[in-house]
């Protein structure tokens, strides 16, 4: 275990490295404005150190690389799947395990096999592709996380935590019987990487349990929630990560994995399924959407890549440093005064655009546009986090304007020094200390689903009103 009162290094030495390009100011504003102020949008070729996502964007291991050497390419029964359900059933001890080519694919599928028109699904606060998955099968997402969970500059240790007395209010108001299951998502990345504690989640299976519904588990960051559990929560400080992950799974009954975060693969997922009859039927649909079930989408060395993955992610020294990194950064830059999320996350330090740009009307993107702005004055790309994020209530058509308007600076694993979380740390300092000059924006072009993807901006000058800006004000603001 690394000594905390010494300074502590990265468990790994590099051997190969991709150049990166610094590009000058005007190149940046013309490479955003062609991208219409959305940093999906972007060239990777335009940006200097690309903090979008932590989604299949890590570096592989030497082991991981040898073993995509390793691939067994067959259509049917590769070996390599193989060795892919063992890790899942060794480390999470699931039974059953359908692969998938990302995360989405999984959601998509277990939201069609348990969800009917009508449904509620209960969750620690949404996500976007999980979220439209389940209004897609005709159910609706409830929000039952703690209300701390979506006051950014409140401290409390597990803010993914459920609030209890919610969940039990949805059971009461919809019946059990509409209820297919709860949706529980370790390490909430909407409200920036907050774990929920073992305590919590035992409560949250028990009253599901009891209640004959179904717990699903979005695992996708579950080793980084194990370290939080770890060092945060009494009783389990002297735990390994393999041991709280394990307790963790062991209380859920189906988990959905995009294996692009914890694993450290580039691509890749899988459904896991304790029960044989919904395996099966899982099973019969990922022919349908994904590829045979021995193979769901991913290439055999994919799946000997994301099988080694499995076993890195729970290793201390991995994922001690993994949030290590995210913290030095997230501490960097609040030591100025720019606001963020408290307590610092797991994968990202998210920065609170509400209190970083209250001019701005949330109607008019504060954080898209905070986001676009921290591009042009360094090439860091970052994405949003909030009205953006969030879409359209289905009832009112109106922009949801939930609580949260975060840009998200999220760090893939093994990928970039301490040099380069300075150089960040200095461009949002920069922007921090300019942001009365900053205005927002207004969309140009807005895609029917998961709009932040590929929505287009223009700028609108600071001060602008959203009724200046010819928009209406429709939705109420959810939490
Ligand atoms: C919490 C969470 N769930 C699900 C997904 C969806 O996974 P994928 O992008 O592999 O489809 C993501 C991806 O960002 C995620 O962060």
């Amino acid at each position: 275990m690394p000594n905390r009162r010494r300074s502590w290094a990265e468990p790994y030495k590099i051997k190969m490295v991709e150049p990166i390009k610094m590009t000058t100011r005007n190149e940046r504003l013309s490479a955003i404005e062609d991208a219409g102020y959305n940093t999906f949008l972007l060239r990777s070729e335009d940006v200097y150190i690309d903090l979008l996502t932590d989604s299949g964007t890590s570096a592989m291991s030497d082991r991981q690389w040898a073993g995509m050497m390793m691939g067994d390419e067959a259509y049917a029964g590769s070996r390599n799947f193989y060795e892919m359900e063992d890790a899942v059933r060794d480390v999470y001890g699931y039974r059953n395990v359908i692969p998938t080519h990302q995360g989405r694919a999984a959601e998509h599928m277990i939201s069609q096999l348990l969800i009917k028109d009508g449904d509620v699904i209960p969750g620690n606060m949404y996500f976007t592709t999980t979220r439209l998955h389940q209004e897609l099968a005709g159910g609706k997402f409830v929000d039952v996380i703690i209300d701390e969970a979506h006051q950014p500059e409140v401290l409390h240790p597990f803010k993914g935590n459920v609030h209890l007395d919610k969940l039990q209010a949805v059971i009461d108001e919809y019946g059990a019987d509409r209820i297919p299951y709860v949706c529980i998502a370790t390490s909430v990345n909407m409200c920036g990487g907050q774990p929920i504690s073992l305590e919590n989640f035992r409560a949250v299976s028990d009253m599901a349990h009891e209640n004959g519904i179904l717990v699903v588990h979005d695992m996708t960051r579950v080793a980084e929630n194990a370290l939080l559990i770890k060092e945060r929560e009494k009783d389990y400080a002297d735990r390994s990560i393999a041991d709280i992950v394990r307790s963790i799974c062991d209380l859920t009954d189906v988990a959905t994995m995009s294996s692009k975060k914890d694993h450290l693969v580039n691509i890749g997922g899988f459904l896991a399924v304790n029960d044989d009859d919904l395996a099966d039927k899982a099973r019969n649909m990922v022919v349908v959407y994904e590829g045979l079930h021995t193979y769901g989408g991913m290439a055999g060395r994919d799946m000997q890549a994301l099988a080694i993955g499995i076993h890195e992610s729970i290793d201390y020294s991995h994922i001690y440093a993994r949030v290590g990194q995210v913290h030095y950064l997230g501490h960097k830059i609040a030591d100025a005064g720019v606001p963020i999320v408290w307590p610092i996350g797991t994968h990202g330090v998210f920065l609170d655009a509400k209190r970083f740009l209250p001019h701005v009307d949330q109607d008019l993107f504060p954080a898209q546009a905070l986001a676009a702005e921290i591009y042009v004055d360094s090439g860091v790309r970052s994405m949003e986090r909030g009205n953006v994020s969030s879409g359209r209530d289905p009832v009112t058509g109106g922009n949801r304007r939930p609580n949260l308007e975060l840009v998200r600076l999220t760090l893939p694993r093994r990928v970039y020094t301490q040099a380069h979380m300075d150089v960040v740390a200095e461009s949002v300092i920069e922007v921090w200390d300019r942001r009365d000059r900053i205005g927002g924006l207004e969309f140009t072009y807005e895609p029917e689903y998961l709009r932040f993807f590929q929505a287009r901006f223009r700028p609108v000058p600071a001060g602008t009103k959203p009724v200046e800006a010819g928009i209406e004000r429709e939705a109420v603001a959810t939490t």
